[in-house]
């Protein structure tokens, strides 16, 4: 993720460029940082079902409980603790801090043990090579060309030959049709620290398949609002962009979906999901 420009309270000062946009970490995103706490509240997913959707696929490879998966990007945890708890041996890895607290409280009872690091899915290094990677919901965050290639990269060095590779990102055709037609998404919840409301409005640059967010995170007690801006950028994925890249990176037997179901074929949500295998030779 590229941020652009940052202002707190009710300032907002919105400077969209041209690339080479300024790096910042992942967890300067409020949605990664000081909210943290909300983003499952804030981002409902069915994840128990998409990880029995996992477990599935990875058995299909012959990958299965006491199998070792790396979920890279684990955020606050809820894919590691299921597959965890479906037996695999789960190490999650992520770059914010913030999220990764969330994913220790969500972690900690899980009857197998989840390993939880900060760390960069660019860099992550392991004596064991995984039996699976899981990286769901990251890969847009990275805008730059050459981050791309180098997240598969990683991706491949930390999997065994034979190893599976599952990732989800958003597809642009799809997102940019569904941000053209309602570019503002706003949700609200009540929370034991206030009322949290969320707006996002989106700008699209369709030349870099770019998605560029304003977020506002407002949180209200009795006694004050309290209100977190931020924007950034992300880019989306083309089927054939992923494709160049797993090829590239050494996977073979690539698979694509909408979702964590074989059912839904892609094109028909916003999203992008891949099966691919890691060949003999990186
Ligand atoms: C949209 S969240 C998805 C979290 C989780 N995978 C899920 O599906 O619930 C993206 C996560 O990726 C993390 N992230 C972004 N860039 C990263 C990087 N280069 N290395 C590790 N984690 C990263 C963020 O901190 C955030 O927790």
């Amino acid at each position: 993720m590229r941020g652009f420009a940052r202002a707190t309270g009710r300032r907002l000062a919105c400077f969209v460029r041209a690339q080479p946009l300024p790096n910042v970490a992942a967890s300067s995103r409020p949605y990664y940082g000081e909210y943290a706490w909300a983003y499952d509240l804030l981002t409902d997913r069915p994840s128990a079902q998409e990880c029995e959707c996992i477990g599935k696929w990875l058995a299909e490879f012959g990958i299965h409980a006491g199998a070792s998966v790396l979920d890279a990007g684990c955020g606050t945890g809820r894919y590691a603790r299921h597959l965890a708890e479906a037996g695999f041996r789960v190490t999650g890895i992520d770059s914010s801090l913030a999220m990764l607290g969330e994913a220790r409280k969500h972690c900690g009872g899980a009857e197998h043990e989840v390993a939880l690091h900060v760390d960069s899915i660019l860099a992550h290094s392991s004596s064991l090579p995984y039996d699976a990677v899981l990286c769901r919901g990251v890969l847009n965050d990275l805008t730059d060309t050459l981050d791309r290639g180098a997240a598969f990269t990683s991706f491949a060095q930390m999997l065994r030959p034979g190893g599976v590779l599952i990732l989800d990102v958003r597809e642009w055709t799809a997102t940019f049709t569904k941000y053209t037609r309602k570019p503002i998404v706003e949700k609200r919840v009540v929370t034991d620290r206030g009322a949290l409301s969320f707006r996002c409005t989106a700008q699209l640059d369709p030349s870099q398949h770019l998605l560029c967010l304003a977020e506002r995170h407002t949180i209200t007690t009795t006694s004050q609002e309290t209100v977190s801006d931020f924007n950034f950028v992300m880019r989306c994925w083309t089927r054939g962009e992923l494709s160049t890249f797993l090829f590239d990176a050494g996977f073979v037997l690539q698979k694509y979906f909408g979702a964590f179901d074989a059912t839904v074929a892609v094109g028909s949500t916003d999203r992008l999901v891949a099966v691919a295998m890691r060949g003999v030779a990186p």
